[in-house]
């Protein structure tokens, strides 16, 4: 059988971003079993000796709590589960000193979930047949934002600029406000904080002028906070989050060791918050419950902040520095290479300007190597414009042990080496 699709099942039957090369991805690790191939490119994060055992003790209390009938055997509110609704509230209010109600937090089946619904809510047509855009402010950014708008034209990605460190090949990329537009055409902003792919932060400074720029429009504006803290608390860079009458904080538990429970949190205004959660009652009713509750009791006891700042941020920010250091003694001096500054997330981001080859191409004689990073060409959604940058960077997964990480970034020197001297050659 093959029923004709819609537009919109056109669109959402097909794999976006970085889920399309992720086949050829698992594909090549399939067949190359036993051959040692370092994989680079995962987005699951570590199971943690410590997270593990937090989740099993939490279940462990929830088994033995009069609660559990009440979460598995029923259904709940689509707001989400209270006990966790009220948990998220109270870490909230005491840490930041805000002032939250029930009104403005929304449980959902993962973040994702979140940006698909305002993408589509807040982004596409409007009845008078006006296209509200969904504005990335800065791309690179997470590849997942490709995915999400039913209408494709209204995604719209801004170049950034481009500062080298006073470090020798290290750069940031900061949001182009000469370039960046935000007015009655914008539906809602979007960016990650900080970034997959990048590992950036925008400054608290820069996510202010963002929500600025958007308030004289009534435009709401989504901050991904899927590594930011209290949990997972994958900033390595010291960072505020910022909470303002347009921002719609956004968490996921998914770094925080709970990926396959599907927990993302929205916290913001009540009506965005209102029309997010009618819009997910008609989608999917609510999120699980189960992981509702066992992350309720982790988040009251304290141990979910405590185990992100002391265990889950310093793994990866030492294996920031293995990959760091590695670069500088195997990447040879005399070749553009940069590394973006490692301020959060379980990624590193290589940027080889002039690259003579593209991404996908390095990406293809990189697995000769037996290393599988991933081509960075997917992470620059919704930008309309050719850039030569989108074809000259890599995103290496920190999730490999140190060993790997040594060995994948020497591999990856020397291919890199090759490349620009085979051209070097066959242009002289
Ligand atoms: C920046 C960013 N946002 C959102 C997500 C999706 O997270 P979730 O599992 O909460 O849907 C990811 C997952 O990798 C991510 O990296």
């Amino acid at each position: 059988m093959n029923p004709a699709l819609t537009r919109f099942g056109d669109r959402m039957t097909h794999l976006t971003g970085v889920r399309a090369i992720m086949k050829d991805i698992n594909e090549t690790l399939r067949s190359g079993q036993g051959q040692g191939f370092i994989n680079l490119s995962a987005g699951n994060p570590v199971i943690l000796p410590e997270i593990e055992q937090l989740w099993r003790d939490c279940t462990a209390d929830l088994l033995s709590s009069s609660d559990y009938g009440e979460v598995v055997c029923r259904y709940g509110s689509s707001q989400g589960y209270q006990p966790f609704i009220e948990a998220v509230l109270e870490d909230f209010n005491r840490r930041y000193g805000l002032n939250l109600s029930d009104r403005n937090i929304l449980i959902t089946p993962g973040s994702q979930f979140i940006y698909f619904i305002a993408a589509n809510a807040f982004g596409g047509y409007t009845h008078d047949g006006k296209l509200k855009q969904i504005i990335l402010p800065l791309s690179p950014d997470y590849t997942g934002y490709g995915g999400v708008p039913l209408i494709q034209e209204s995604l719209k990605a801004y170049k950034p600029t481009i500062n080298l460190n006073s470090t020798p090949h290290r750069f940031k990329y900061h949001p182009d406000f000469s370039q960046l537009e935000i007015n009655e055409a914008t539906g809602l902003v979007l960016f990650s904080r900080p970034c997959n792919p990048t590992g950036n932060v925008l400054t608290d400074e820069e996510v202010q002028k963002i929500a600025a720029l958007a308030t004289p429009y009534g435009v709401p504006v989504f901050v991904d906070s899927a590594y930011a803290s209290p949990y997972p608390a994958l900033n390595f860079a010291p960072m505020t989050p910022i909470f303002g009458e347009n921002i719609i904080h956004c968490i996921s538990l998914s770094k925080a060791g709970l990926p396959g429970e599907r927990l993302g949190i929205a916290i913001g205004d009540e009506r965005v918050i209102q029309a997010l959660e009618a819009f997910q009652t008609n989608l999917c009713i609510h999120s699980s419950r189960y992981g509702q509750a066992i992350a309720a009791r982790a988040i009251r006891s304290g141990a979910l902040a405590e185990i992100s700042a002391h265990v889950i941020r310093p793994y990866y920010q030492a294996k920031f520095a293995v990959l760091e250091s590695a670069l500088d003694e195997a990447m040879p001096k005399e070749i553009p290479w940069f590394l973006h500054l490692g301020e959060g997330a379980i990624f590193a981001w290589l940027w080889l300007q002039d690259l003579p080859i593209t991404d996908y191409e390095l990406y293809r004689s990189l697995k000769q190597v037996g290393v599988i990073p991933v081509p960075g060409e997917a992470f620059f959604p919704g930008l309309q414009e050719d850039w030569a940058h989108t074809r000259q960077c890599l995103r290496i997964s920190l999730t490999a042990t140190d060993e790997e990480l040594e060995t994948g970034m020497h591999r990856l020197a020397t291919v890199v080496e090759q490349t620009y001297q085979h051209a070097a050659a066959s242009a002289s």
